[in-house]
């Protein structure tokens, strides 16, 4: 592996995906954690939609949303996702794939604390892919739990984070001629160390 220098380098891929998400926090205009999140539904047809991934932990990625959505319902029916983060600025991916569980303990409470009161409220208020009659109708939502909730709203039992253990991870980045360079990460379970190989473009 003596030749895997430079932004690849290191012993460690969660290190190496928040040095890359570092840099894209410098270089891209908005949304530089925006990942483009995969699921399965129970027909095995896939889905894809993007969110925000909150937090690059020692061995997991974590992003939030509400469960009673349509990405949940396939996330907590298959137990797995896969993901990719791509920043044009820097011509640059990353793609994961791997096991999910739920993240609503303390973590996901302090999450949804540090939101802005509207983006609190609004969480309670929207019943996340589930048909919606008007604009009105979820304006008029809002203001029911403004009404409920108050200032201090509680998280929503029904909303909170995930998070996505790897079995592999994979580093891109732009070459000329479309000589890119890649490395996959990669390991069976969760507690296996990782294995690094150098693919073709
Ligand atoms: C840049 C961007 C970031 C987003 N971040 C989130 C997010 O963190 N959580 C979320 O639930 N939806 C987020 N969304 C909305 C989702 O893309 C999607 O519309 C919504 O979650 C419903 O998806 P589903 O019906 O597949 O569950 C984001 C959309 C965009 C374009």
């Amino acid at each position: 592996m003596s030749e895997r220098g430079g932004i690849f380098a290191g012993d460690d891929p969660f290190v190496i995906a928040r040095n890359w998400l570092a840099e894209a926090e410098k270089t891209e205009p908005n949304d530089p954690n925006a990942i483009a999140l995969s699921t399965v539904d129970a027909d095995g047809l896939p889905n894809a939609r993007m969110v925000l991934l909150k937090d690059i932990e020692d061995d997991a990625f974590v992003f939030y949303t509400n469960y009673g959505s349509a990405k949940a319902q396939e996330l907590d029916q298959s137990g797995k996702a896969a993901f990719v983060m791509h920043w044009k600025s820097l011509r640059r991916q990353i793609r994961v794939r791997g096991m999910i569980e739920r993240e609503e303990g303390p973590q996901a409470d302090a999450y949804y604390a540090s939101r802005s009161l509207k983006s609190r409220l609004g969480a309670w208020a929207s019943h996340q892919s589930q048909p919606l009659a008007s604009r009105a109708a979820l304006m008029a939502e809002v203001a029911k739990v403004t009404a409920t909730h108050g200032t201090n709203p509680s998280r929503p039992p029904f909303w909170g984070g995930y998070r996505i253990w790897p079995t592999e991870i994979e580093f891109w980045a732009d070459g000329a001629f479309r000589l890119h360079d890649r490395f996959r990460w990669s390991k069976g379970e969760k507690n296996d160390s990782w294995s690094v190989t150098r693919l073709n473009p």
